[in-house]
């Protein structure tokens, strides 16, 4: 009862049969009351992805209504790629900055969850859209409790006993960036292993956490772990378990990065200006450094 209820307040319609939803109908500019939370939190946790649509922010209205949801991040592992004034937000962006194309113009082109290859791995993000291209640049999203229950009881034994290490040289396209600040990316960020399964702290369900930025298990060797890796991000990423989203300006995308994981898709004229911006809820401390493996 108590759901229901919280539903038809904040009127929910479902945007995917395995995960997205969008609430319609409330202003997120205004400082919203913990209950209102409570009831975005409820519908977040059963749809893995919720969309605000129409809404016209401004970056700082992007960190306060969510921090909301918890503490920012404040993106010291992507220095370089933060809003010149507003560090708890990332621009993604194929604007010119300082008159060169930016270096974020191509970010998130292969299947992740943000920041897993940190030691404290994104538990959300909300991504808003400032201007995008009249056609394309949409970006897709897994649910990934489905992919991990829809395993078999074999398969979820082995996964639920491997860390899967992962790699910020295999965020696609990092090569293309300036080599100084990536050299500095990779500094900051050595390999690490988290759990191949990660429980969701709230709901405590069980999600399967490998992407396409993992290298390798730990234990394995890269030819042993491959085969696997390409299983499990082709099961999960099968079309009935992807919700796409077609963005509009003023909309504000929110996803859980420990049940969902997603890709941006370069279907776009890049001479149109497409611009984000993206503030991450902080997760837990998870993993170790992994060496010479
Ligand atoms: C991100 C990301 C997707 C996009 O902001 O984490 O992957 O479509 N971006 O810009
Ligand atoms: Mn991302």
């Amino acid at each position: 009862m108590g759901s229901k209820l919280q539903n038809t307040q904040l009127g929910t319609s479902q945007l995917g049969y395995a995960l997205g939803a969008e609430i319609e109908g409330l202003d997120i500019s205004l400082n919203l009351g913990s209950q209102v939370y409570g009831a975005i939190n409820h519908i977040w946790q059963e749809h893995h992805v919720v969309v605000f649509r129409g809404k016209h922010l401004k970056p700082r209205d992007i960190v306060s209504f969510a921090e909301g949801f918890g503490d920012l991040d404040d993106h010291a592992s992507t220095p370089f790629y933060r809003h010149p004034d507003v560090p708890q937000l990332l621009q993604i962006t194929n604007r010119l900055i300082d008159g060169k194309p930016s270096e974020t113009r191509n970010t998130g082109r292969n299947w992740h969850s943000d920041y897993s290859y940190t030691g404290r791995p994104a538990a959300a993000s909300l991504l808003y859209c400032d201007q995008c291209p009249p056609v394309g640049g949409d970006t897709m999203f897994a649910n990934m409790v489905r992919a991990y229950e829809s395993l078999s009881g074999t398969m979820k034994g082995i996964v639920d006993n491997l860390h899967a290490v992962y790699d910020v040289s295999l965020t696609a396209g990092i090569n293309e960036r300036d080599a100084s600040k990536t050299a500095e990316v990779r500094r900051l960020n050595p390999p690490i292993a988290h759990p191949a399964v990660r429980v969701h702290p709230r709901s405590g369900k069980r999600a399967l956490y490998v992407s396409e930025r993992v290298s390798h298990f730990h234990g394995m060797t890269r030819a042993e772990s491959k085969p696997l890796i390409d299983f499990l991000c082709s099961h999960a990423t099968q079309p009935e378990n992807v919700y796409r989203h077609n963005w509009r300006e003023g909309d504000l995308v929110c996803w859980d990065n420990r049940t969902v994981m997603h890709v941006a898709l370069a279907d776009f004229d890049q001479n149109q200006p497409r611009h984000m911006l993206r503030a991450t809820i902080l997760g837990e401390d998870s993993g170790f450094v992994v060496r010479d493996e």
